[in-house]
């Protein structure tokens, strides 16, 4: 099957070989073809070019792209979307005046949740999580990591990441599932934080080892919720069963876990709302990739990761969604990349950096998606007639998308 985007009035984020991820000033560059050709070849993209330089090929279907552009689908490198029911209710109390922090500790937040969710039938939560799914992938996502954390239970944090694992069986685009077990500690073992832990390790990773049920593996080191002693406690048990880390950290205090994801080469460090000096230092020139969560940061009202400033430092930066019922109920990459140009002061060119090459670093994904180069797996986005790239950040809350293609197929 051979399909030929042609007329492409600008081809964005092409790149002639693999990168791992751009960091620091190369950010502000983002390669494209104006007046293009793509070719895909069984779902795999095989070769592109200038319309002038477009040899003759025999294809089975012809797309004209006339006034519009293409792009790598976004690349989502965060997520939650497994979880039961909503939070509605904990919203309109922060919007009567209680805290995100004042609402977990009488009880709501993950604990909310992780109750709804363990009342659960695998079943059902499968069926609620494909609607998520499918919806972000109408809106340019053709990438995620999926994270468990909302079962907190043996049993429900296994049924989690089945129905993750049914998700990546199910759906085209690449999946990646993170064990976030140690999300917060579940009422039962509210005095014994560590017990929980250590069950966590005995009774959970030996299953998840044996079943192949995560790639990563997450814990929420935050002031209330696991230290830094917990982190390097988790982090070292994943590591036996060869999972990878990538953390919650520096959300609403920095305690020193950017430290630890980098000591433990995590692959992505999340949130960074509070950065000092020193955490954007340790991560200087480390194979650690920050993350940054916009979405979250304007549901909750709390300060936005200074991308600038770590930008200007010569740091990589990642944008993903959070798609959560807690602090970011919405998946919707193009608002993470029109918020992170409004309120973080990125450019287009660093933001759709971020949130397509290294948002697929941020999950392992770089040689698979995330640039137009020729290998790659084809999920891309066509874009409605626009005059230029920039006008996706800047007609934040619309999206220019006109039609999503996954392994060069429309979705
Ligand atoms: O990434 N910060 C920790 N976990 C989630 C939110 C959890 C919730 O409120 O349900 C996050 O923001
Ligand atoms: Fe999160």
């Amino acid at each position: 099957m051979r399909t030929l985007f042609k007329n492409i009035k600008e081809l964005i984020q092409v790149r002639e070989n693999t990168v791992s991820f751009i960091a620091g000033a190369e950010m502000k560059k983002l390669p494209t073809i104006k007046n293009a050709f793509l070719l895909v070849e069984n779902g795999i993209i095989s070769n592109f070019g200038k319309m002038a330089d477009c040899p003759t090929f025999s294809v089975d279907e012809i797309i004209d792209a006339t006034g519009k552009m293409v792009l790598p689908s976004w690349c989502d490198s965060h997520t939650h979307i497994v979880y039961s029911g909503n939070r509605e209710g904990e919203f309109v109390d922060r919007i009567n005046g209680l805290s995100y922090e004042e609402i977990a500790n009488k009880g709501g937040g993950i604990l909310n949740s992780a109750k709804k969710l363990q009342e659960t039938s695998e079943e059902d939560l499968y069926k609620q999580s494909k609607v998520r799914l499918e919806e972000v992938i109408q809106l340019g996502t053709g990438a995620i990591e999926i994270k468990s954390g909302y079962g907190l239970t043996t049993e429900a944090e296994l049924k989690m990441l089945r129905v993750i694992k049914r998700l990546k069986e199910t759906y085209s685009i690449p999946i990646k599932a993170t064990f976030l077990g140690a999300h917060a500690v579940p009422e039962t073992y509210r005095n014994n934080k560590q017990a929980y832990l250590q069950l966590l390790v005995d009774e959970v990773l030996p299953v998840i080892a044996e079943e192949n049920l995560a790639d990563y593996i997450d814990i929420f080191c935050e002031t209330g919720y696991f230290s830094v002693a917990d982190t390097e406690f988790i982090l070292d048990a994943g590591k036996q069963y060869g999972l990878i880390p990538k953390i919650h950290v520096n959300q609403f205090n920095a305690i020193d876990g950017v430290q630890v994801g980098v000591n433990y080469n995590a692959l992505s460090v999340d949130h960074l709302e509070v950065m000092r000096d020193e955490d954007i230092q340790i991560l200087k020139n480390t194979n650690t990739m920050p993350v940054a969560l916009p979405s979250c940061s304007y549901f909750l009202s709390i300060p936005y990761t200074p991308a600038r400033k770590m930008l200007d430092a010569g740091l990589p930066l990642a944008l993903a969604t959070d798609y959560n019922p807690g602090s970011t109920p919405s998946g919707n990459m193009n608002f993470v990349v029109a918020t992170a140009c409004i309120k973080m002061k990125m450019t287009p060119e660093e933001a759709i950096n971020a949130a397509t090459i290294n948002g697929a670093y941020a999950m392992g994904l770089e040689k698979e998606v995330g640039s137009i180069t020729v290998g790659k797996q084809a999920n891309l986005i066509l874009t409605k007639p626009i005059n230029s790239y920039g006008f996706i950040p800047y007609s934040f809350g619309n999206h220019q998308i006109e039609k999503i293609y996954l392994n060069g197929k429309s979705w």
